[in-house]
């Protein structure tokens, strides 16, 4: 019965301790989603981590139409436009680790997420980008995220295919474990 007690005690310490980890409150999500995909990514970190999050909303929202979306992003991408996002709560000072969640459009950044990392100060953070994509990849968003927030650690993206998100919480999952660790 004693060694019972104590396998116990020790199982639990164990636990408690890996939970702590897990539940860093300086840490933190922000993302931009227009079809939600990169949203299914950030509700399984959040599960792990218990982070705060911030979604990134432009004030005009993207078309719903995918054709539309192209040719709004188009535009922007073209005039160098950033567009204005909707005010947000948190403050991300309070913050020292930052996942960082958005999809791949035209193998960069979505505009409104560079207009985000512009407007706000990411000097000594830790970026830890994740995205989604249709199968051509993280492209050139990463080092868009390092131009924008210039004074941030910027590492290595999670990249994830977006027919391949409704399977990837176990890969989500051991993908924090690492980071975190
Ligand atoms: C405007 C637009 C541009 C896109 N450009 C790319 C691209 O350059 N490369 C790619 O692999 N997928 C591209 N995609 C596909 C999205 O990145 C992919 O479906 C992603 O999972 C969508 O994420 P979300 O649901 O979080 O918005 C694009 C989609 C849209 C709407």
């Amino acid at each position: 019965m004693k060694y019972l007690i104590l396998i116990c005690l020790f199982v639990f310490q164990a636990f408690n301790t890996n939970a702590q980890t897990m539940t860093n409150n300086k840490t933190l999500i922000i993302y931009f989603s227009h079809s939600n995909n990169t949203k299914q990514i950030v509700e399984w970190i959040q599960e792990k981590t218990k982070a705060d999050i911030i979604r990134i909303e432009p004030e005009t929202p993207y078309p719903s139409g995918y054709q539309e979306t192209i040719d709004e992003m188009s535009r922007q991408n073209k005039g160098k436009i950033l567009p204005p996002f909707k005010k947000v709560d948190i403050n991300i000072q309070e913050y020292d680790t930052i996942f960082f969640g958005h999809p791949v459009w035209d193998m960069r950044l979505p505009p409104v997420v560079r207009t985000f990392l512009r407007n706000n100060d990411f000097s000594g953070k830790t970026i830890i980008p994740f995205n989604t994509h249709a199968g051509y990849g993280t492209g050139k968003s990463v080092n868009e995220i390092k131009e924008f927030a210039p004074k941030a650690t910027v590492m290595e993206a999670l990249s994830i295919t977006d027919s391949n998100v409704k399977n990837a919480k176990p890969e989500v999952e051991k993908w924090v474990e690492k980071v975190l660790n």
